[in-house]
């Protein structure tokens, strides 16, 4: 590439780029449901990948080539009717629009002034969230990459109101010599909580957990001692609106009832759980929600936005300007006129996530999201029916959400030889690559534990879902 050239080289190269760009998007959107959930052999189809640095590059058309031939070979189709693996959503039609429209238009949210329309669709949508899920409209949010960096910005406003109760400011001085934040939760409690601790200088082993079975779910009695015991020194409650193995939920109401007895910050984790309010189905999980002081969610699990894309909310804007305080004599501050989200979360550079999120509420409204969130409790229980009339499969608990947990059992083995077969079978089944689905553990019993929360997921799916892994455990045994 010539240099005094290179503007119009790359000019010509995007306007080359640009109509088989838009007919291989075309393409691959549309082959959404039809794409395999897992490629098989994406190891093999990979042996080749790496190579030396180009020197001069092949150049952006055989380039792309290569990305999609290499996309088709091995990539997961997550965002597919037949992905069930952790939590993960689709992307509505407006929110895909929405956020190809953020790249092609290289939007920066930062401030206001780099985009004034994204900052402001960032700010509507979170008030648009807020309003669904019954939080308090007075709540400042922030737009984060998901629910992990969610948890940290109400872990650091969390953290900050405790060093403040404690007399003293963790942002300005840290921790060294401090005692350390008691942080009460049940098992529930998610791993991407206890990473935060972990970073946020709180501590990963700091948690205490008040569990009363296998589930995970919470000691109530046990907790309020605890909360006696610390005797009004201020304290971290972690309320889990939806877990991951069964979809169960920590009792929100009386939870954060109890913590408010007591000199608590009150966090709820509603990765994925706080949708449950959208539905009058399912709306009583996460009753009293709005008493907290802080709420994780998450965009790209089951509000149906591509990734990546979660959301904080904390009650004080004031707190959380104190925790995440970014200042330099060219910057403006949280305090001016102009919002500027980078000065109240984490990330300073911020690509523009509000396109999709504004794009997917105002396009099918509080009503279409209602909608997709009931679609997801009908695929949940139609899947516990199929568990149910299979002799070989077990279904772990009642229903409540979006995940089923179950596992093959087909009799006279010892819970060993159960958990041994279980985990062949896990492997088995993301080895066949139809689906793409994962295991993980209720107290010692290796259990599956698939997640509905995409509205590409049909009947037929979750049916189909039930007969391959019979088919392939029968195979196995
Ligand atoms: C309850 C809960 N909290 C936090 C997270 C972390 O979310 P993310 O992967 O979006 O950071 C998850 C992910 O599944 C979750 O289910």
């Amino acid at each position: 590439m010539n240099e005094s050239s290179l503007g119009q080289e790359l000019r010509e190269e995007m306007e080359n780029l640009i109509g088989p760009l838009a007919r291989s998007l075309s393409n691959v959107i549309l082959a959404t449901d039809d794409r395999i959930a897992l490629p098989p052999g994406s190891e093999s189809a990979l042996a080749e990948f790496s190579e030396a640095l180009p020197e001069h590059g092949c150049g952006a058309t055989a380039t792309i080539e290569r990305l999609l031939e290499l996309n088709e070979a091995a990539g997961g189709n997550t965002g597919g009717p037949r992905c069930f693996h952790f939590v993960i959503g689709g992307s509505t039609p407006a929110a895909m629009a929405a956020d190809l429209l953020a790249t092609a238009y290289e939007a920066v949210t930062y401030t206001w002034l780099l985009s004034p329309v994204g900052v402001r669709m960032e700010l509507q949508a979170l008030d648009w969230l807020k309003e669904m899920f019954g939080l308090p409209r007075s709540w400042p949010g922030v737009m984060v990459t998901g629910a992990t960096m969610a948890n940290f910005v109400c872990l650091a406003a969390a953290r900050q109101w405790w060093s403040e109760q404690l007399g003293f400011d963790v942002s300005a001085t840290g921790l060294s010599g401090r005692p350390q934040m008691p942080v009460l939760t049940s098992g529930f409690v998610h791993a991407s909580t206890l990473k935060v601790m972990a970073i946020q200088g709180i501590g990963r082993a700091n948690v205490q957990q008040f569990s009363r079975d296998d589930f995970g779910r919470l000691d109530l009695v046990a907790l309020e001692q605890a909360l006696i015991d610390l005797k009004g020194q201020p304290a971290l409650v972690i309320v889990n609106a939806g877990e991951v193995n069964a979809g169960e939920f920590d009792p929100v109401k009386e939870m954060i009832g109890l913590a408010r007895q007591h000199n608590c910050w009150v966090h709820v984790d509603g990765a994925f759980g706080l949708f449950a309010r959208l539905s009058p189905r399912t709306a009583h999980l996460v009753e009293g929600v709005e008493d907290a002081d802080s709420v994780t969610v998450d965009g790209h699990k089951w509000l149906n936005v591509p990734y990546d894309s979660g959301y904080a909310f904390v009650r004080d804007y004031d707190l959380l300007a104190r925790a995440f305080r970014y200042s330099a004599d060219y910057l403006p501050d949280e305090h001016s006129d102009r919002p500027t989200p980078g000065a109240i979360g984490p990330e300073s550079s911020r690509r523009a996530r509000s396109f999709a999120v504004w794009a997917t509420i105002k396009a099918y409204g509080r009503t279409g999201h209602r909608r997709i969130v009931e679609h997801c409790l009908d695929l949940a229980q139609h899947f516990s029916q199929q568990v149910k009339n299979a002799a070989q499969l077990e279904l772990m608990n009642d229903v409540q959400l979006n995940i089923v947990a179950f596992r093959y059992n087909p009799g006279g083995l010892k819970e060993e030889q159960l958990n041994e077969l279980n985990e062949r079978l896990g492997e088995a089944v993301l080895a066949d690559g139809r689906f793409l689905v994962g295991t993980s553990r209720i107290g010692s019993r290796i259990v599956f534990r698939p997640a509905f929360s995409n509205w590409r997921t049909r009947f037929s799916d979750v049916e189909e879902f039930a007969e391959v892994v019979l088919a392939i455990a029968k195979g196995l045994s």
